[in-house]
């Protein structure tokens, strides 16, 4: 079947052509270390696929939020690593003198081009950046959908300037999402967690016309109940956002989008690690009392209705899961999705920072069908909203 963007499938006899492959090589570092290198591995298929082919592979890539050059933010730090991951020679090459070094590379040769956002103008796609960049490369390849919502220069741009196509993990990507949330076998669910409504507004608002389980958790699940008159002591809550909760829950009764909220939840009266805890039904939070978890009668209703649907997105905790006992919940959720998917009744798709955290902590991640590395493009995705760098991919 015809996919809606070009893949590396559609390249053709790619020998001695230079490559441009945008990846996201953003990872965290500690003392000169890598402390987390999925999205180098992430990157892996795409460059030795390439390489392989006999092309030129020069990978650009963004380090951090640079607002000028600076030695701490150069991807020279992460060729060591880089080279480790894909088992092959990186060259790194700078900006200065780019295209001399480019010219000394040979078919099958893999290289690591500087900062992307040491040129002022990556961020605002100036067209004298995108030619900088083409300047360099016969095609382009991108491969980062967690920088997909960036409309930059290596994002967007010089996919408008070199014909494109999208890479291996970016297609296993967009293939993922389409069946969670594109056209997805219904009934579908989402968990959305996390500590505030605000951040996830938009979520919200887009998942009630098109789902037909919400299920809320985390913190913002507190901002709901405080809207429906629950007094949630001194839980984390957005009281202001009382009227716009209500208009999410009206939303969703006029589409036919079962809300859930937790009706037992986990109390303290301190955050810290193992507390004293209780137990109750949402209408008997203390005034000094902290709703830190979704309580275990919800997570096992909230379980079954899982058991019902067949296709589930998931973005963010059901509780303050890095502080044990609150990652009860999470956990306990996280393992039904789990079990659902590996018997083939569940298609399940997971994205965001802490959601990933929460599904590694809970030892399922790789139990799902798709868990995504993307967190701003992740979020974006889920409002509905049109990411640059993959619109500029499509046919
Ligand atoms: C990320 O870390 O989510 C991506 O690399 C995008 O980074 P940015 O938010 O700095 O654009």
């Amino acid at each position: 079947m015809t996919k809606p963007f070009r893949t590396l499938d559609d390249m053709g006899d790619i020998t001695g052509r230079r490559v441009l492959v945008r990846e996201d090589l953003n990872v965290p570092m500690a003392e000169g270390a890598v402390t987390d290198d999925t999205r180098l591995r992430a990157s892996v298929p795409t460059v030795t696929e390439l390489a392989d082919r006999g092309a030129i592979v020069l990978v650009l890539a963004h380090f951090g939020r640079p607002k000028a050059p600076t030695p701490d933010l150069s991807l020279a730090l992460v060729t060591k690593a880089y080279e480790q991951v894909l088992g092959r020679p990186v060259r790194y090459i700078d900006w200065e003198g780019a295209a001399e070094a480019v010219a000394t590379l040979r078919p099958g040769d893999i290289a690591l081009l500087e900062n992307t956002r040491f040129f002022g103008g990556e961020e605002k796609n100036d067209p004298a950046v995108v030619d900088r960049f083409a300047a360099l490369g016969d095609l382009y390849v991108n491969d980062a959908f967690s920088a997909a919502h960036r409309a930059h220069a290596s994002t967007e741009g010089l996919a408008h300037r070199l014909p494109a196509f999208a890479g291996r993990a970016m297609e296993a990507e967009l293939e993922a999402l389409a069946k969670a949330l594109g056209s997805p076998e219904h009934p579908v669910a989402a968990v959305v967690g996390g500590a505030k409504v605000s951040t996830k507004l938009d979520v919200l608002k887009h998942l009630v016309g098109r789902v037909d389980h919400l299920i809320i958790g985390g913190g913002m699940a507190n901002t709901f109940l405080a809207a429906r008159g629950v007094n949630v002591g001194k839980s984390l809550c957005e009281h202001d956002l009382a009227s716009v909760a209500d208009e999410i829950l009206a939303a969703a009764e006029r589409a036919g989008c079962t809300v859930h909220l937790p009706y037992d939840v986990v109390v303290a009266r301190e955050f810290r690690p193992h507390p004293a805890t209780r137990t109750v039904n949402v209408h008997e939070v203390a005034a000094d009392e902290m709703i830190l978890d979704v309580g275990p009668a919800a997570v096992e209703a909230l379980g079954d209705v899982l058991k019902t649907c067949r296709t589930l997105v998931w973005n963010g905790p059901m509780g303050a899961f890095e502080t044990p006992p609150f990652d009860t919940a999470t956990v306990a959720l996280a393992k039904t999705a789990a079990a659902l998917t590996q018997d083939g009744s569940l298609v399940s798709v997971a994205g965001g920072g802490d959601t990933v955290a929460a599904l590694n902590h809970a030892r399922v991640a790789d139990a799902f069908t798709f868990v995504s590395t993307a967190g701003g493009a992740f979020l974006e995705w889920m409002e509905g909203r049109e990411l640059p760098g993959v619109a500029a991919l499509m046919r």
